[in-house]
């Protein structure tokens, strides 16, 4: 049972294109060049590896020329050559840097891991897709062997079953963060899912592919995928770093994988609710931005006459913008200098809670200070001097927005106190108070200190004049409002 296909490895992939498919699929050609697989050993359980060890061109890459290409560049490609070049390679370290089990729906040990065959070496395609023997004998019929897009929390399959472990606890770390938690909210709400479910959100990246579980999880009430690995990384994809799907330091809404949805609703929406019925959802991506009008409520009399008010944190002075704060990779040891655990960044906190051994946690309740939390996001970036200064930042920003959301809410009481149809979202009017309730809840919102005091003070301090005006009431005295506003310099790019 052998099939042939022609060789080609040596040409660049992009000039054989689409011929290479048609090479092997249709009869009337025969290449004979080379054999693509050597039959594999039964115990491999039908794992091929593999085509050419010396050239990486695995057997699938033969016809899946563009996906060969790319999955070239991922690290997937070098991760047996990085074990051997360790040092310190095992027996034992070999499992997650070959093809076999793991990854993948098999579940007895199988490829590498039963023949110890050169074939095997490195991240291939079956890794994640499981044995192809099946397909590639007969490539259009219905044993597409698929990827899982499912993470398996507990490693059982997909990237986890690797990406697990105290030197890369990724799957640990991302499965308490709020990307791998499913609520129930989203789900059969084609309006929410596109954000909150792993499925959703490969059709809003424009995703047209299936995967193992295509078609058995969408609307299933209780059943959605979170925000998966797969979601973010594309495994076939090496033009941005760390294989992502999309760039993350573009400063551009519609080209930044974070953006596509931290971008809900940064505006009133008064097209779908004319009445300003909802305020902020997941507004960080334009805030950080600062572009004027795409964010906040702009009171008529918003009088700062530039095109962008934000802070340093999204200027190129953050290159890595949103993760530059929020995913942070480092190494904790002991107090001996002993190895514990790789913080990964996958829980996705820029100031994260720390256990007892210096360790990164999910729960966030301890206090905001330098013993508890890590700044460490802050200062390695050589933006922050130390811990003391990112946190004395942070509480003077919050110091300032919560002092102006203060004088905001007790403008708007009064507002209310004198004509309570001024702020009756379910009417279709949409007033000025309504307006500046909207920032008011953007600045209640406590990371928009963080994300942009600048454009965060600009609207509240003109939502306060405005309201001021409209209503005709007085200022109040208790709070020392513009105490920042003099300082306030946009950052140019
Ligand atoms: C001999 C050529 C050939 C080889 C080798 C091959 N494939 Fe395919 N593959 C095809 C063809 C042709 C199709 C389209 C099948 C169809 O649409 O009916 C396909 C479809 C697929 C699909 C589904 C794509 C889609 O658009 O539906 C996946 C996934 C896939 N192959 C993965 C693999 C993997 C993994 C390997 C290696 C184990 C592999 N293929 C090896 C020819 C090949
Ligand atoms: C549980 C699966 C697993 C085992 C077992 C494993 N590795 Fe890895 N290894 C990985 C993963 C996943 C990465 C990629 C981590 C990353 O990118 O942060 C990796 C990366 C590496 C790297 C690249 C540098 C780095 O740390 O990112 C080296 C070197 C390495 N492993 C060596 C070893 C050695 C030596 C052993 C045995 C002592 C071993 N691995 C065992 C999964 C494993
Ligand atoms: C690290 C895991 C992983 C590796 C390695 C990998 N894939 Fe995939 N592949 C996936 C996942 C997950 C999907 C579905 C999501 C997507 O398309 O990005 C997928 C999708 C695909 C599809 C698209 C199916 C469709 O419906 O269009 C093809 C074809 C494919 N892979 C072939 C390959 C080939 C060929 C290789 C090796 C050169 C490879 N893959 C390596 C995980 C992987
Ligand atoms: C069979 C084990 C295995 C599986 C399954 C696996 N990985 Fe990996 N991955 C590795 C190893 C080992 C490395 C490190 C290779 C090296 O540094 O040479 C790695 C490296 C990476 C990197 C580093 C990025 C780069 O290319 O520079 C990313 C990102 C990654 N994997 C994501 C994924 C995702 C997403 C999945 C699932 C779709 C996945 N991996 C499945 C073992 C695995
Ligand atoms: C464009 C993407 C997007 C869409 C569409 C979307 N959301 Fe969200 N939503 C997010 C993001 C991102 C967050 C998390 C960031 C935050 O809390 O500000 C979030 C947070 C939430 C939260 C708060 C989560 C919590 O546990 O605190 C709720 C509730 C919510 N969304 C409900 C919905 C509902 C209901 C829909 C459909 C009507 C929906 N979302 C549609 C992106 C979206
Ligand atoms: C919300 C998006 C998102 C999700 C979900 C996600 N990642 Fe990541 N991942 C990132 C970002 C952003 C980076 C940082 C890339 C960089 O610094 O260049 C990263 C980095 C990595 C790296 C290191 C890449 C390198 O260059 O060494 C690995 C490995 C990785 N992720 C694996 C995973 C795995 C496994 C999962 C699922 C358990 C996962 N990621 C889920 C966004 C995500
Ligand atoms: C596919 C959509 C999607 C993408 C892409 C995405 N997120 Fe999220 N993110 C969400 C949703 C939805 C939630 C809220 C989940 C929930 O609470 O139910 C969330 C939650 C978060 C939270 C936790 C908020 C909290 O209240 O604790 C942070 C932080 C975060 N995302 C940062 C990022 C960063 C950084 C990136 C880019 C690397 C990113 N996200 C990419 C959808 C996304
Ligand atoms: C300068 C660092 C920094 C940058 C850049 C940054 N964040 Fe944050 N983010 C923070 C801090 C600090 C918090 C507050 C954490 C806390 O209080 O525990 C936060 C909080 C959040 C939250 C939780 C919302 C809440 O309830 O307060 C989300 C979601 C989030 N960020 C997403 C993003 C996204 C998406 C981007 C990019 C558009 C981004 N962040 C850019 C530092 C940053």
């Amino acid at each position: 049972m052998r099939r042939s296909c022609r060789a080609f490895a040596i040409i660049p992939m992009a000039v054989l294109g689409l011929s290479a498919l048609a090479g092997c699929v249709d009869e009337k050609i025969i290449f004979r060049d080379r054999d693509l697989f050597e039959e594999p050993l039964a115990q491999a359980a039908n794992f091929l590896g593999y085509s050419d060890q010396a050239a990486q061109l695995t057997v699938c890459g033969n016809c899946h020329v563009e996906k060969q290409g790319d999955w070239e560049g991922t690290a997937h490609a070098d991760a047996w050559e990085t074990l051997q070049a360790s040092g310190a390679a095992q027996g034992f370290c070999e499992g997650c840097h070959s093809v076999n089990e793991l990854g993948n729906a098999i579940d007895v040990e199988a490829g590498y891991n039963t023949t110890f065959e050169d074939r095997y070496h490195d991240v291939q395609c079956e890794s994640c897709h499981g044995p192809g023997l099946a397909h590639v004998t007969n490539p259009t019929d219905l044993t597409v062997p698929m990827a899982p897009l499912s993470v398996g929390i507990d490693l059982t399959v997909g990237c986890g079953e690797c990406h697990a472990g105290s030197h890369h606890p990724f799957v640990e770390e991302w499965s308490q963060s709020r990307h791998g938690d499913m609520n129930a909210y989203p789900q059969g709400r084609s309006d929410c899912e596109s954000c909150h479910t792993g499925e959703g959100a490969l059709e809003l990246l424009g995703v047209q592919t299936i995967y193992s579980e295509f078609g058995t999880v969408v609307d299933d009430t209780d059943n959605n995928l979170p925000i998966t690995c797969a979601v973010c990384h594309d495994p076939h994809d090496a033009s941005n770093p760390g294989q992502l799907r999309m760039s993350v330091d573009d400063p551009d809404v519609e080209k930044n994988l974070c953006m596509q949805c931290h971008v809900k609703r940064a505006v009133p929406d008064l097209e779908d609710s004319p009445g300003g019925t909802r305020g902020p959802h997941s507004p960080q991506g334009p805030l950080l931005l600062g572009v004027v009008g795409d964010v906040g409520w702009l009171p008529p009399n918003f009088a700062y006459n530039i095109d962008r008010i934000r802070g340093s944190h999204g200027s190129a002075a953050n290159a890595g913008l949103c993760v530059g704060c929020h995913v942070n990779s480092y190494d904790v040891n002991d107090a001996s200098g002993a190895f514990v655990v790789t913080a990964t960044g996958h829980l996705f906190k820029p100031i994260p809670c720390l256990d007892a051994s210096g360790a990164p946690i999910a729960d966030d309740s301890c206090a905001v200070n330098t013993t508890e939390r890590t700044w460490a996001s802050c200062t390695t970036s050589g933006c922050h001097g130390d811990a003391t200064a990112a946190l004395s930042a942070y509480n003077a920003a919050t110091t300032r927005i919560d002092n102006l959301v203060a004088e905001l809410d007790a403008l708007l009481t009064q507002v209310v106190t004198n004509d309570p149809t001024q702020i009756n979202r379910g009417d279709t009017i949409f007033t000025v108070a309504e307006g500046a309730q909207f920032n008011m809840e953007l600045g209640e919102i406590r990371s928009s200190a963080v994300h942009n005091p600048f454009m965060t003070e600009a609207l509240l301090v003109a939502s306060i004049d405005e309201v001021r005006d409209e209503y005709g009431l007085p200022a109040q005295t208790n709070v020392s409002l513009r105490t920042m506003w003099p300082q306030f310099v946009p950052v140019e790019d």
